[in-house]
């Protein structure tokens, strides 16, 4: 049998004196799947993502990537597999340029900086970034910067990498491009999102989540006729 890519059993999460906003989810993702999660604002999408890399950590229930339990003591080999890449390119970015940006996790994970240099040059290359290294991120298009925020990620070159609302505030030819890389990375990939069509394009399987709750499972065509 496979281990699943990620294997969630049983979560649910409050924040701080807040009411439950995770409830009961169960949920798993093979390897090499492009896997949406669709849903209402506040269902909770955001959130069930950040329970990935061990930014967030349920009461109860249990999440696994890759066969390992996300703990404190598993969260930089968590942090490794799985790479976050957040609704807002300026969560993400907050070096003097794009190349600093880029290295930042390569270097933090203690890789050489010849090692860095090559994973650095790499990244900008898969995201059409080539000549903006020296650049800084402040002067770039919300397009660019949501490239560069990707380069970031996959220069940590992780398993799985999971988008929050990759689609939001794109115009219809970005929303195109965005799509394009998407299908492009070999990584497992996990998309959350409230643009549903975009979704339907790029993924195998989807999640409907609503309340806190999976309200549904299964392949594109399936949930999309059921809508
Ligand atoms: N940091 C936070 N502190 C308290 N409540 C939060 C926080 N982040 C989100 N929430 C609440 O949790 C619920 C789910 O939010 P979220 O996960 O962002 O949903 P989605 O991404 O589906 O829009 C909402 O009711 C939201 O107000
Ligand atoms: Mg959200």
């Amino acid at each position: 049998m496979n281990t699943p890519a990620v294997s969630i059993r049983d979560l649910s999460f409050a924040y701080t004196g807040q009411e439950q906003v995770l409830d009961h989810v169960d949920l798993e993702i093979q390897p090499g799947e492009r896997f949406g999660i669709i849903g209402p604002s506040g269902a909770g999408k955001s959130t069930l993502l950040l329970h990935l890399n061990g930014i967030l950590r349920g009461r109860t229930g249990k999440v696994e990537i890759g066969g390992i339990p996300v703990g404190e003591e598993s969260l930089p080999e968590i942090r490794r597999r799985v790479g976050l890449v957040f609704q807002n390119p300026d969560d993400q970015l907050f070096n003097p340029t794009v190349e600093e940006d880029v290295a930042f996790g390569p270097l933090n994970m203690g890789l050489s900086s010849e090692e860095t240099v090559g994973r650095v040059e790499k990244a900008l290359g898969a995201m059409n970034l080539e000549g903006f290294e020296k650049l800084s991120s402040h002067h770039l298009s919300l397009g660019e910067r949501k490239r560069v925020a990707l380069a970031t990620v996959l220069a940590m070159r992780p398993d799985i990498v999971a988008f929050d609302e990759p689609f939001s505030n794109l115009n219809p030819a970005m929303v195109e491009q965005v799509i394009g890389i998407v299908s492009g990375l070999k990584a497992t990939v996990i998309i959350v999102s409230q643009s549903i069509i975009p979704v339907l394009a790029v993924c195998d399987r989807i999640a409907v989540l609503n309340e806190g709750r999976i309200a549904a499972v299964g392949p594109v065509d399936v949930i999309a006729s059921t809508g």
